[in-house]
C-alpha cells in the first residue's frame, strides 16, 4: 500500500477487519464500497505502463497448435521446435487442439463462479490462511506488513502426487475440479514429453526427475473494481513453480512483460495457456525463462481464472534440484547451484513484494576474468 505517516497502523487495521469478514474482496464489493480500502492502493511506479518505446509493433504471444503432436513424426518435431523458441523468449505460450474438452472447460470456469458466488456462510467455513491446508478459501494469502492487497479471491485445491480426498473439495465444484485436474495432469505428461525434447533430452527425462508429481489448482475470482486504477487483480510476479497451465474466461486483464513491455495476452476461446515457471528456468540452465506478469483490476468482471500449477510433491523436500546435468557443457556452465526444494520453498516464505523472484538467490556469482 501507499504507506502515509500514521499509514503503519491503518494498514494492520484495516487488513485485519477485512480478514475477520471471512468474505473476501467480493464481500467489499456485495457491500457496495465505491472507494477501495488504502491496503489494497499499489504505488504508481507498480501500476504504471512502461511507455510502449519507440517499436510501434502489436506484440503477440506466440500460439502452439498440438495437433500435430497426435500425428507424430515431422508435425511433432515442428511443436517440439515452436516450444523451444516460446519458452526460450517469451516464457509463456497459448495452446489449442491440446485435447482438454471444450466442455470441461467451461464447466469448471461456471463451477469456480458458483463456488465463489455461493453465500458467504458457506464459504466462510474454508476461510484460512494456513498454507498446510490443502483446500482452502482466502483472498490474498497472509501479506507481509505493508504489502498491498489485490483485487481477487482464491479457492486453493492442493493435489499432492495426483492425489487429494474428494470429501475435502467443496461439493460446488468438486465434480468439476476432479474432471479438471484430471485433464490437466493428463496434459503435464504431454509437455513434460515435449519440454523434455525441446530440452534436446530424451522424452522422459522431466517425468523421471518428478519435478511435477503435485498440482495445485487457484481458482481465481476476480470482482469488479470500483477504482481500478488505483490497485491490481494479481501484482506481477514469476510463478514459483516448474510449469503452469492456465485458463482464462473471456473477460481478459492478463499482460506479461516482455522486451519491458507489458503484453496483453487476450482469451481464446478453448486455448490454455503455459507458462515456464522458475524451477523450470533454473534447471533448464536458462535455456527457457520464467517471466513476469500481472493482471489488472477492471470496472468489468467478474473475471475467472484457474490456473494449474505443477510442483514437485511438498514431500519431496529433500530432493534436489540444479541445472541438468547432460545440457551443460564448457560453453554452457551451470548458472545456478544445487539445492534442496525444501530450501527453495523456504526462501519464497521468506520473501515479500519488494522480492519478485528466487533466481538471483540460487545464482552462482561468476567473476569474469
Ligand atoms: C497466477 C496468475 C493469472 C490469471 O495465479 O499465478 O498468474 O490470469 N494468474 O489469473
Ligand atoms: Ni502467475
Amino acid at each position: 500500500m501507499v504507506v502515509t505517516s500514521n499509514g503503519k497502523c491503518e494498514w494492520a487495521k484495516e487488513m485485519k477487519e477485512f480478514d475477520e469478514t471471512k468474505a473476501g474482496v467480493k464481500g467489499l464489493v456485495d457491500a457496495g464500497i465505491s472507494k477501495i480500502p488504502q491496503f489494497f492502493v499499489h504505488p504508481p511506479e507498480s501500476l504504471a505502463t512502461p511507455s510502449k518505446t519507440t517499436k510501434n509493433v502489436q506484440l503477440e504471444l506466440p500460439t502452439i497448435d498440438f495437433e500435430g503432436v497426435q500425428t507424430g513424426g515431422a508435425g511433432r518435431k515442428e511443436v517440439v521446435e515452436e516450444i523451444r523458441k516460446a519458452a526460450g523468449i517469451w516464457g509463456f505460450f497459448r495452446i489449442v487442439n491440446h485435447g482438454v474438452p471444450l466442455h470441461i472447460m467451461d464447466a469448471m470456469l461456471e463451477a469456480v463462479k458458483r463456488f465463489h458466488e455461493q453465500p458467504v456462510e458457506e464459504k466462510k467455513l474454508l476461510y484460512s490462511a494456513d498454507s498446510s491446508q490443502r483446500v482452502k478459501f482466502n483472498s490474498n494469502g497472509p501479506l507481509r506488513e505493508y504489502d498491498s492487497a489485490c483485487w481477487r479471491d482464491i479457492l486453493t485445491c492442493v493435489f499432492h502426487d495426483d492425489q487429494l480426498d474428494p470429501e475435502a473439495i467443496p461439493l460446488t465444484c468438486r465434480k468439476e475440479v476432479q474432471e479438471y485436474v484430471k485433464c490437466m495432469i493428463q496434459m503435464r505428461e504431454i509437455m513434460a514429453e515435449l519440454l523434455s525434447e525441446a530440452l534436446g533430452l530424451s522424452s522422459d527425462h522431466l517425468s523421471s526427475i518428478e519435478c511435477m508429481k503435485s498440482e495445485a489448482l487457484a481458482c481465481l475470482y476476480y470482482p469488479i473494481c470500483p477504482e481500478p486504477e488505483k490497485t491490481l487483480g494479481t501484482d506481477k510476479h514469476s510463478d514459483t513453480t516448474f510449469l503452469t497451465l492456465l485458463m482464462q474466461d473471456t473477460i481478459g486483464g492478463l499482460q506479461i512483460l516482455h522486451d519491458d513491455q507489458w503484453v496483453d495476452v487476450p482469451p481464446v476461446r478453448g486455448a490454455l495457456i503455459a507458462n515456464i515457471g522458475d524451477l523450470m528456468q533454473i534447471i533448464s540452465n536458462d535455456k527457457f525463462i520464467s517471466v513476469e506478469h500481472r493482471v489488472l483490476a477492471q470496472p468489468v468482471g467478474p473475471r475467472i481464472s484457474v490456473a494449474c500449477f505443477f510442483t514437485p510433491s511438498l514431500r519431496a523436500g529433500a530432493k534436489p534440484f540444479a541445472p541438468i546435468k547432460e545440457i551443460l557443457s564448457v560453453e554452457n556452465p551451470a548458472l545456478y547451484r544445487e539445492f534442496l526444494f525444501r530450501e527453495y520453498c523456504q526462501y519464497y516464505k521468506t520473501k515479500g513484494q519488494d522480492v519478485t523472484s528466487a533466481l538471483p538467490h540460487f545464482r552462482i556469482e561468476r567473476i569474469l576474468p
